[in-house]
């Protein structure tokens, strides 16, 4: 059992908390937003992530979990210390590492230990950790021997308990023997691989993996468009090709595109870091400039049948980046709510989880329902934006009995065209023939 504290208690540092809780260590959870802090103290998560509530008050009851916001209670007696805030985007694109910087003086004014571990779980910058060090070192009022590690987070939001306790591997990297052997350790009981590596290393294996995910998905839909063009199926394809087990099966979905926290930031991190360096990334180029082109395709064809959008009555289906999270940062459903609405259309959006959290990007430019049902009434059109298994389950008569006319726009892929096809529905999806 090792004592941890974590700075920064959002998506990765809530979950990264709870589960080191879980498998036995005394964990602080430290965060500068109050409201978060006092809802977490309560064993309320401020944002959906399946199973968290239910580990996040296990471990409460259970005295493994303790969370302040006072930043001396949580760092004076600390020896490893992880780091989870964010890394946003900065308005030149480059990565915003403020936090990064307030969290590092934030430690190094706080603790009283005379050797420490700090262990980097948010993206980072190549290079970084090292900055890391140094912010430690020169804020430090006595001498200190700082130890970095980067653990860097491989968790997809919807399913991030579960990623944390199946992960395909846990990455620790450090130029410190010691102290990698000591965060190895404390890994130990999730029982997945550990691979051991150095510093700078650890830091591109995460932006590397997050591009390398981001080509798959950029790939696949450039595949889909063309499917459409010589009158191909793309899940056909995608199937196909995916039991070919050196491409594999995953992020082979052909849709508009990618959104969230972590894909379009990692990947404009790493070409901004490349060009830094005197290195051209043109693959990673090329898959950014097709996801922007992509969000856009779908949207144009409807508004092709429907000659224009003004005074349309428009459902959107979905405002989260992805199902079973409430996260809408940098979500393609965002964009598209504000195109529609831009070009004259009466959006009503629906989101099983999302509605609150799209208020507060879109306000009154879009109206809200509370159920699929009501979004969709007299409606012109459907847009479905997110794959939320309610709407793949959603009985397909109800869009014909309920809308002014049944057509439906799926960016998502969400009906198989045999199902589709049993009912009178016009449906444009992407990659597939239209049925
Ligand atoms: N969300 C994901 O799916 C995911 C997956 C893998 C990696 N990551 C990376 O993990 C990092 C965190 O992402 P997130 O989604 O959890 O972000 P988040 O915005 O949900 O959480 C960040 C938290 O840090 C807190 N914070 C900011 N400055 C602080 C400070 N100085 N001291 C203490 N707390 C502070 C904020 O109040 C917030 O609660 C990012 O670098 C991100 O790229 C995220």
């Amino acid at each position: 059992m090792k004592k941890i504290t974590i700075v920064g208690t959002g998506h990765v540092g809530l979950v990264t908390g709870v589960t080191l809780a879980e498998i036995g260590n005394q964990v602080v959870c430290y965060d500068i937003n109050e409201k978060y802090i006092a809802q977490m103290k309560q064993g309320i998560s401020p944002f959906y992530e399946p199973d968290l509530n239910d580990l996040l008050q296990k471990n409460l009851t259970k005295g493994q979990l303790f969370f302040t916001n006072d930043p001396k209670l949580a760092l004076e007696a600390a020896e490893i210390i992880y780091i989870a805030v964010g890394t946003p985007t900065a308005e030149n694109g480059s990565v915003d590492l403020n936090y990064i910087e307030a969290a590092a003086k934030t430690i190094a004014e706080n603790i009283t230990k005379q050797e420490i571990i700090v262990v980097t779980k948010s993206t980072v910058p190549i290079g970084t950790n090292n900055l890391i060090k140094q912010l430690i070192e020169t804020n430090l009022t006595y001498e200190v021997n700082v130890n970095i590690v980067s653990n860097p987070e491989f968790l997809r939001e919807g399913s991030a308990i579960y990623d944390t306790f199946s992960a395909d591997r846990i990455v620790i990297g450090s130029d410190c023997k010691k102290a990698a052997s000591i965060i190895e350790e404390i890994h130990r009981p999730f029982g997945r691989t550990i691979y051991l590596t150095d510093l700078l290393s650890a830091e591109m294996i995460k932006y590397s993996s997050n591009a390398f995910l981001a080509t798959k998905i950029s790939f696949i839909n450039e595949i889909a468009n063309l499917c459409e063009k010589v009158g191909a199926n793309i899940e056909e394809v995608a199937q196909g090709m995916g039991l070919d087990v050196r491409i594999g099966t995953q992020f082979l979905n052909a849709g508009i595109g990618f959104g969230g926290s972590c894909f379009p930031k990692d990947t404009r991190g790493l070409i901004q870091k490349a060009t830094e360096v005197g290195q051209s990334l043109e693959v990673l180029e090329a898959v950014i400039k097709v996801n922007k082109q992509q969000k856009y395709l779908l949207m144009n064809k409807a508004k092709q049948r429907l000659g224009n959008f003004k005074n349309k009555k428009i459902a959107l289906l979905g405002l989260a980046f992805k199902p079973n999270t409430n996260d809408v940062r940098e979500s393609i459903a965002i964009e598209i709510a504000s195109e529609l609405t831009m070009q004259g259309a009466m959006v009503i959006a629906y989101d099983p989880l999302a509605l609150e959290e799209a208020k507060q990007t879109l306000g009154k430019k879009i109206h809200y329902a509370s159920s699929l049902e009501e979004a969709i009434t007299d409606t012109d059109m459907v847009f479905i934006a997110t794959d939320w298994d309610e709407f793949k389950d959603f009985p397909l008569e109800k869009y014909e009995m309920l809308m002014n006319q049944p057509i439906i726009f799926d960016g998502r892929n969400c009906y198989s065209l045999d199902r589709i096809s049993e009912y009178n529905i016009e449906y444009y999806s992407v990659g597939r023939p239209f049925k």
